[in-house]
């Protein structure tokens, strides 16, 4: 009886092999896949990475550093709810063109030290069209099920 469930088991593992080895693209082919790979979320993500987005929104876009007397609470604002204030194209076009000046909450204070910076000379927009599409990806699926309800 052990016997046989051992052969059964040997036979298992040979189909496993098998498969495997039959299931993976040899390298080269894999290597040409993978810009393609992928969807334009996971681009953004990276993309957001290498523009240094998170030096002012934050690592995955929670916001918080202090700007001080800026309207939007005094801190860089966060960037997962932008969903609910942007369609995508308008989300693209923040990105590209930034903001030129920046509200203050008292309008006697100082001049926040931090602007949304205009992207249009340093990246194309098939970026920040994967950039927005990344953003409105973080807007938290509990979010959008309470309003829903
Ligand atoms: C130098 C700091 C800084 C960097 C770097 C920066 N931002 Fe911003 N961003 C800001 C500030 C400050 C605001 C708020 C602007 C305002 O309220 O007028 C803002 C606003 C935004 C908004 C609008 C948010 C809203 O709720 O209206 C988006 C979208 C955005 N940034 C995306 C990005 C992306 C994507 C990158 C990277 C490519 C980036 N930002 C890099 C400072 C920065």
């Amino acid at each position: 009886m052990n016997r046989l469930l051992y052969l059964l088991s040997l036979a298992a593992i040979g189909v496993g092999v098998h498969y495997e080895t039959r299931a993976v693209a040899p390298a080269v082919v894999r290597q040409q896949l993978q810009p393609v790979a992928g969807d334009a979320a996971a681009r953004g993500r990276l993309l957001y990475q290498s523009y240094g987005c998170g030096v002012c929104h934050g690592a995955e876009a929670k916001g918080g550093f202090a700007n001080p007397n800026s309207e939007t609470e005094g801190k860089v604002p966060g960037l997962t709810m932008v969903k609910e204030g942007y369609l995508e194209r308008e989300l693209v076009q923040k990105i590209l063109d930034g903001a030129p000046r920046i509200g203050k909450a008292d309008a006697k204070g100082q001049t926040p030290p931090y602007r949304m910076p205009g992207w249009k000379d340093r990246m194309t927009r098939a970026e920040a069209t994967d950039l927005a599409r990344y953003l409105i990806s973080l807007y938290p699926k509990k979010a959008a099920e309470d309003k829903w309800r």
